[in-house]
């Protein structure tokens, strides 16, 4: 039994300005823009500058969410960010988030879960909510995938982009977080990895991850995709079965934009009607932790989400790892910072 309700009182989103098209990969690798375009549904990704770093995304979209709810970063009681590819493996890339906002000194900390990050960070943040731990979460989810993306592979580097989404939790009387079902299974990593950089690999062994390209994203495509069609929609049915939900119930789904074929064929063995999805993947391609939290920026900002809605969110990614939260929508609204608001914070972002 909760002791307070959780809402989500303000959304935001920022891509960096740089683009790479479909028509752009085929200068890099042999593929077409055909071939991308039935096989994953993307067109064009953001891309930050070969400088630019996490931080200057995940602080637009931190400002952005925060204009929305109508609070200052000092209102905030603890800042969590989702991502795979932090500005340093540590401190925490919401440790230098909480600075670049002018608020060190809050509990801030990364959730490193790939792309179900983002909602194990809503569950999280609305748990803290719930609980009275905390009054209000910032959460963000950000990454800067084309830094570890390999751009001679064309079976991995027309997946990824760039950008970051954000949102503000807070208490609130009426509970917006109905359900939701978190689960990973790491046995086999090679799914989906980042081999270089950890302990097995480390960056300080002589020249062994430039030569074997470890610092770059791996991933059995054919093998993530089986697993993450049957896993997203078995996982939001136990995230509506704890909410007392059925399928039919769902108004909004807002899915991990992986590759158009897993979304389409997801809701497809859910049965919702494809009206009721949001997909923004031909803009942004694969944004990892990013992806739920900027689709929900827009379809917020496009008046898809109406008051009193029931949103599923979910997502699959490395790990293996999965998340379903079953959501009621409040009515937030979305916010984007001015560029001499970010201009002040970040500098030339992206
Ligand atoms: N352009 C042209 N041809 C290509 C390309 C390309 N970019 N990539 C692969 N091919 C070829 C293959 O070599 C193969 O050729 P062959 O038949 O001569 O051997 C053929 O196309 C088919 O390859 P498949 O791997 O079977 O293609 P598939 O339809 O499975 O699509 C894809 C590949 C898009 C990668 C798909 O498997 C997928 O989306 N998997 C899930 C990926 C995913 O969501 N990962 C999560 C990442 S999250 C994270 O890492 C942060």
């Amino acid at each position: 039994m909760s002791s307070y309700g959780a809402t989500i009182t303000g959304v935001g989103y920022y891509a960096p300005p740089g683009v790479l098209s479909n028509e752009d990969l085929e200068k890099l690798v042999d593929t077409s823009d055909e071939w991308i375009t039935q096989r994953t549904g993307m067109k064009r990704r953001h891309i930050v500058s070969p400088d630019g770093v996490t931080s200057d995304l995940a602080v637009p979209a931190a400002l952005g969410a925060l204009s929305a709810a109508g609070k200052r970063a000092s209102d905030i009681d603890c800042i969590i960010c989702a991502t795979a590819t932090p500005d340093y493996p540590f401190p925490a890339l919401a440790c230098l988030v909480s600075a670049r906002l002018g608020v060190p000194g809050k509990p801030a900390f990364d959730i490193s879960i790939a792309c179900s990050g983002f909602v194990y960070s809503l569950t999280t943040a609305a748990s803290f909510v719930r609980s009275g731990v905390f009054k209000s979460v910032l959460i963000i989810g950000a990454e800067t995938l084309s830094k570890i993306t390999d751009y001679t592979d064309r079976t991995t580097c027309i997946l990824f982009g760039d950008g970051a989404g954000a949102a503000v939790v807070e208490r609130s009387e009426e509970d917006c977080f109905l359900g939701a079902d978190l689960g990973a299974d790491g046995s086999d990593p090679s799914m989906l990895y980042l081999p270089g950089g950890g302990s097995r690999f480390p960056f300080n062994r002589n020249g062994e991850l430039a030569d074997q390209r470890l610092g770059y994203i791996k991933m059995q495509g054919q093998s993530v995709f089986k697993f993450a069609v049957n896993q997203m929609a078995a996982s939001t049915r136990a995230a509506l079965d704890r909410a007392g939900l059925a399928t039919g119930d769902i108004d909004i789904v807002i899915p991990h934009q992986a590759n158009l074929r897993i979304v389409d064929a997801t809701i497809k063995m859910l049965g919702v009607p494809a009206e009721k999805c949001i997909v923004n993947i031909s803009e942004y391609g694969n944004t990892s932790a990013a992806s739920i939290p900027i689709a929900l920026a827009e379809a917020v900002e496009q008046g898809r989400i109406r008051k009193d809605d029931v949103i599923v969110m979910v997502a699959f990614g490395g790990g293996l790892s999965w998340g379903s939260i079953v959501w009621r929508w409040k009515g937030a609204k979305v916010g984007k910072p001015t560029a001499d608001a970010v201009a002040a914070v970040v500098g030339a972002a992206g």
